[in-house]
């Protein structure tokens, strides 16, 4: 039985070591693929579905282009204002009725639970492209992906994750998919964004030696790599907490000349100011080869759904 068919993708702890490593097999064929032809037509006829509650730019056009290249559709309902949703009406019921027209929906919504909720009204698959502060799982594969690309291996590797480990979704959704690969992870956050303690704790009894830190230069010092992640405002019920916050890490070329070692640069995206545009030229910076691969691990996702590999 093929690993993903007719799965729903909802959370990082739900793959498997082999499952990763297929996944990211089937993402390496498709990103050779791509270069040598435009589309790959093994979903011809199937039509996705994007429901994004909340703005993304990559991680729903890459879903669309996705699709495309595959051969299928996409429709979307666009901005919640000009939906039913500015009407009333539940996640559940606008769940139900987009599983008429579509074969899989990807749901991107700020509450923390949405994806499994979405998941439960209907017998398509749903993707988690985001729930509030919970999950990313598409994002962290992409990441896995990413940073094998980098490195060219996932095992023995240590990990700085830097900025808002307690809303950040991508980073909870990573941690999951790097405790397969015996990682040992700095978390870098001010005290009032840290991991929150369920997955710290959870991941320690899974073996993942994890350092709790304030200081960015001692945990990039000691890695292979920074997972920089921007300090996610919209969670703020106060804005004044946000403001204590903001800007709390930064890399830039003053940061990099004192590190004085090559590491190798993440971040999901978008940024605010967390890594200066003077970076980008860094041989180390991969972030945008990273936007890049979520096509990839995109399609392999939804060939895999469709038992298409
Ligand atoms: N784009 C990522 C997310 O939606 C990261 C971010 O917005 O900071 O979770
Ligand atoms: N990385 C990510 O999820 O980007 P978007 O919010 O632009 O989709």
């Amino acid at each position: 039985m093929p690993i993903l068919k007719g799965k729903d993708i909802l959370h990082g702890n739900q793959f498997t070591k082999k499952d990763v490593e297929t996944i990211l097999k089937v993402a390496s064929e498709f990103e050779r693929e791509l270069k040598k032809k435009d589309t790959l037509p093994l979903l011809k006829g199937k039509i996705l579905a994007t429901l994004f509650y909340e703005p993304s730019t990559r991680t729903r056009l890459s879903f669309e282009a996705a699709i495309q290249r595959l051969g299928g559709g996409a429709i979307g309902m666009g901005a919640v204002e000009s939906s039913s949703v500015a009407k009333g009406e539940t996640l559940v019921d606008t769940i139900r009725t987009v599983s008429q027209y579509a074969d899989v929906i990807v749901l991107r919504h700020p509450r923390t639970g949405s994806a499994k909720e979405a998941a439960e009204a209907t017998s398509i698959p749903v993707i988690n492209a985001g729930d509030g502060a919970g999950q990313h799982p598409t994002q962290a594969l992409l990441d896995v992906y990413t940073i094998r690309q980098e490195l060219g291996t996932l095992k023995n590797l240590t990990i700085s994750l830097v900025g808002d480990l307690k809303n950040g979704r991508t980073v909870h959704a990573l941690v999951e998919v790097l405790s397969l690969f015996q990682s040992k992870l700095y978390f870098v956050s001010p005290d009032l964004l840290r991991m929150p303690e369920e997955i710290t704790s959870n991941l320690r009894g899974k073996g993942v030696k994890i350092v709790e830190t304030e200081d960015m230069m001692e945990a990039a010092r000691a890695s292979h790599l920074i997972y920089m992640t921007r300090i996610q405002k919209e969670r703020f019920a106060d804005l004044s907490e946000y403001e204590k916050v903001k800007g709390s890490f930064i890399i830039d070329q003053t940061f990099l000349e004192k590190l004085n070692k090559k590491v190798t640069i993440l971040h999901p995206l978008p940024r605010v100011d967390e890594i200066h545009p003077d970076v980008d030229a860094y041989p180390g910076a991969a972030y945008f080869r990273q936007m890049r691969n979520g096509i990839f691990i995109r399609m392999a996702l939804l060939a895999m759904i469709f038992g298409k590999r």
